[in-house]
């Protein structure tokens, strides 16, 4: 029996999995990893511990996180012929375009492929949460001609990133704030890079193409990439006076303001208030930025024209005023996004693997038929 089903463009609405990682409510403004709210991982927990709680389905024992922590400490440097490769990337290339790069790569040198073998699936994750920060360090430091920083065994998560970017140990308030981020960062249900990490994991490839394929999908504007754009609008507008004229062109115009509407929430995303906040923490201990006045205002001018159709901030909205606190140039934003989301996507990796079937939609034909084949010369 054929059943017809109604064609909704970008699925919107169609569940496309059974999931128990992550939860949105987008009129009430909640997300939940695992059924704790991300308020309080915020507040109590570290990327690396939320991570396993994606990953893994429950908080870690004290001596599982200590495992957990110094297998990834232990995998953090990555191979010279990686590097090497990297060296060649061109320095005008885009930083996300180098890290799918480089993701797809670890499937050349960890190319074994036992997917019924829970040794493969933790080593998998430990290599990709371990390496993916040392590339994107390493890139941005070679495309500038110099050698990558090795990781420090003395700093955690975050703040051997930030030590490797920045060549220098970072402030522990910016380390704090940095390993915050990731863990907001971490897993949001269906979305279409996790979509698209699970089309690529339902086929049975190797973790580290799972990986660069939704990096490869998060590195869109209307993804990742509009925390980038964010910040190209804050300059573009460049003092409080322009904010309103720059939103009635973009409505006249119908051209999308960046870091605001969402999906699946119709309010605030609480992300962006979460990143609000980390915002005015970095502004207190290292100065203020002119760009947070612009956007509140601009948030406040969106509220009142868009609040009544569910169009407010979402995480990148103030994401991308952290980052540049943090002194992490405009494209490395999207590849953070990419740091941290890895641990949302390898958690529907290990989901899709247990219950796995092929994705193999169908389309509506809109095409022509027996149409004939015409001569070259008669065209
Ligand atoms: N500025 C102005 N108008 C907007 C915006 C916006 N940011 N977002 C939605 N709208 C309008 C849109 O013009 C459309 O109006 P109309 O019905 O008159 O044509 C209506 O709202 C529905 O928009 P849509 O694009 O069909 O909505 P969607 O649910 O498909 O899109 C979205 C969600 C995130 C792609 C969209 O809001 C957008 O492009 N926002 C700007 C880019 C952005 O900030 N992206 C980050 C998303 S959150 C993080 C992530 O997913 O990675």
């Amino acid at each position: 029996m054929t059943t017809v089903c109604e064609y909704k463009p970008g699925l919107e609405g169609i569940p496309v999995a059974q999931s128990s990682i992550s939860y949105v409510d987008g009129q009430k403004g909640i997300l939940e990893y695992r059924g704790i709210r991300i308020e309080e991982l915020a507040a109590k927990s570290t990327f690396l511990e939320t991570a396993y709680l994606l990953i893994w389905g429950n908080l870690p024992t004290k001596e599982e996180l200590d495992n957990f922590e110094n297998e990834i400490r232990y995998h953090r440097r990555i191979k010279y012929r990686i590097r090497d490769m990297m060296k060649c990337f061109p320095e005008t290339g885009h930083p996300m375009d180098a890290l799918q790069a480089s993701a797809a790569a670890l499937g050349l040198f960890y190319s074994k492929r036992a997917l019924d073998n829970p040794d493969y699936i933790r080593e998998a994750v430990v290599r990709l949460l371990a390496k993916i920060p040392t590339m994107v360090a390493a890139f941005k430091l070679m495309r500038k001609g110099n050698d990558p920083v090795q990781p420090n065994d003395d700093l955690d998560y975050a703040a051997n990133f930030l030590y490797m970017l920045n060549e220098r140990k970072p402030d522990p308030l910016a380390a704090k704030v940095l390993d915050i981020c990731l863990t907001l960062h971490a897993e949001h249900t269906m979305n279409a890079s996790t979509f698209s990490a699970m089309v690529t994991a339902s086929t049975l490839t190797d973790p580290y193409a799972v990986v660069a394929s939704a990096v490869g999908t998060l590195a869109g504007p209307l993804h990742g990439g509009a925390n980038e754009e964010v910040i190209d609008m804050l300059e573009e507008i460049g003092s409080i006076e322009n904010v309103r004229s720059y939103i009635d062109d973009c409505l006249k115009y119908k051209k999308k303001i960046m870091g605001f509407g969402h999906r699946v929430y119709k309010v605030k995303d609480p992300r962006a208030t979460i990143l609000q906040d980390l915002a005015e923490q970095m502004f207190e201990k290292f100065g203020h930025d002119k760009y947070y006045d612009i956007a509140l205002e601009l948030e406040r001018v969106v509220e009142e024209k868009l609040g009544h159709r569910g169009i407010y901030a979402n995480v990148d909205f103030y994401s991308g005023l952290v980052y540049r606190k943090l002194e992490i140039p405009t494209d490395l934003f999207t590849p953070i996004f990419a740091i941290a989301r890895v641990a949302g996507w390898l958690a529907h990796w290990k989901e899709q693997l247990a219950e796995n079937r092929i994705f193999r939609p169908t389309q509506i034909y809109t095409g022509f038929h027996d149409e004939p084949y015409i001569e070259i010369t008669e065209r």
